[in-house]
């Protein structure tokens, strides 16, 4: 039967995974590789604007090979989470602020904005009817990862902006993003590539970005790191992110740096979060240019003391060394977060979780 409550219609599959299937996904989820019985979708064409929103059976979609997302690369995407807290109810972390950045996003791809309501129903219509997917977030990992992204649908293969896209979600259940969990990782320091230059795609979160990171993925996962740091792509100097992930410097007196946004950096959900509890903790957080020179020189001298890395996905991630060709320095003792990263990760994951009060109003509630 098909019901409809708001600008979707809900159509329930009938075969969906058995309780026995849900119970084995949950007991061990990894990342982003197992999707739940159903996905949203809504089509926009500049005629009709946004229409026909249903969540229906996950299902592969029918692409014409001259779709224009497939050639030009006109796509965004989010990233997000639902956790269910002990009395049952499911929420979501800021989503008005994926919102907004994928409205930022929609602008820079010249695709059609998602107005913030129709983006949150999307959500709540997906995680109520798949809400048995949501992990009970007994072990503090665990959640229902959602993926929100827009494609261009438009057929041909002239260069311009599609005339048609369609906005899905996808959810999967999620455990630690890395496989080490909370062990610091490595990162390679990517002096050859750039991430994004003045004027480009760095601030939107867009495939694109993620898919120039991949060559330089690679060459890190040849020297034995885990993820990549990425320079300005003028100067070559100033560290940006990590394609994935935002960056914290923590210093010995308790002040935090953490680059800029630029306009080639995303503004990361986490990363606002976090100068806000770390200032909250005490620490003075200044948001300003960062070089790799000083990274290095403050390594050695032992002034820096922790570094971390934050994303929607692996929340906080230590990093416990810097590789580049022809050197490396560590930070920590490469097995354990220092005490600054794993203070915040806790208070984070306490406030999503809903473990403590939320004093900020950052939750919002989907099921
Ligand atoms: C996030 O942590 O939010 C990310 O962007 C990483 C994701 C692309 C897997």
């Amino acid at each position: 039967m098909s019901t409809t409550t708001t600008a979707f219609s809900i159509e329930p599959r009938p075969d969906g995974a058995t309780p026995e299937r849900i119970a084995q996904v949950l007991a061990a989820p990894k990342f982003g590789s197992v999707f739940t019985d159903h996905m949203a979708r809504i089509d926009w064409d500049a005629e009709q604007g946004w229409h026909g929103g249903r969540v229906s059976a996950y299902a592969p979609l029918q692409v014409d090979p001259a779709m224009a997302v497939l050639h030009y690369g006109q796509e965004i995407f989010e990233g997000m989470k639902a956790y269910s807290h002990t009395d049952g109810s499911v929420w979501t972390f800021r989503p008005e602020r994926n919102a907004a950045r994928f409205a930022r996003s929609a602008r820079r791809l010249a695709l059609p904005e998602v107005p913030e309501t129709l983006f949150l129903e999307a959500l709540s219509a997906l995680v109520e009817v798949d809400r048995a997917w949501v992990p009970e977030s007994a072990d503090g990992e665990a959640s229902l990862y959602l993926r929100p992204f827009m494609i261009a649908t438009e057929v041909g293969l002239g260069v311009r902006p599609s005339s048609t896209a369609a906005f899905i979600v996808i959810a999967s259940p999620a455990g630690a993003y890395f496989a080490s969990g909370v062990k610091p990782v490595s990162i390679w320091l990517s002096e050859g590539y750039s991430r994004a230059a003045p004027g480009g795609t760095g601030a939107a979160k867009c495939g694109g970005n993620y898919g120039a990171s991949l060559a330089p993925m690679a060459q890190g996962l040849e020297h034995g790191c885990d993820q990549v740091a990425f320079l300005d792509a003028v100067e070559n100097r100033w560290v940006e992110e990590l394609g994935g992930m935002n960056l914290f410097f923590v210093y010995r007196d308790g002040s935090i740096v953490t680059p800029e946004l630029t306009g080639t950096i995303l503004e990361g959900v986490t990363r606002s979060s976090l100068i806000e509890l770390a200032r909250e903790r005490g620490h003075e957080v200044t948001e300003r240019r960062y070089s790799i020179d000083e990274w290095r020189a403050d390594a050695a001298s032992g002034d820096l003391v922790e570094v971390f890395a934050c994303g929607t996905a692996a929340v906080i991630t230590p990093v416990g060394r810097l590789a580049w060709d022809g050197g490396e320095l560590t930070l920590g003792d490469g097995e354990q977060a220092g005490e600054v990263a794993a203070d915040l990760r806790q208070r984070l994951l306490d406030i999503q979780r809903g473990r403590v009060e939320d004093a900020h109003g950052w939750l919002h509630r989907l099921a």
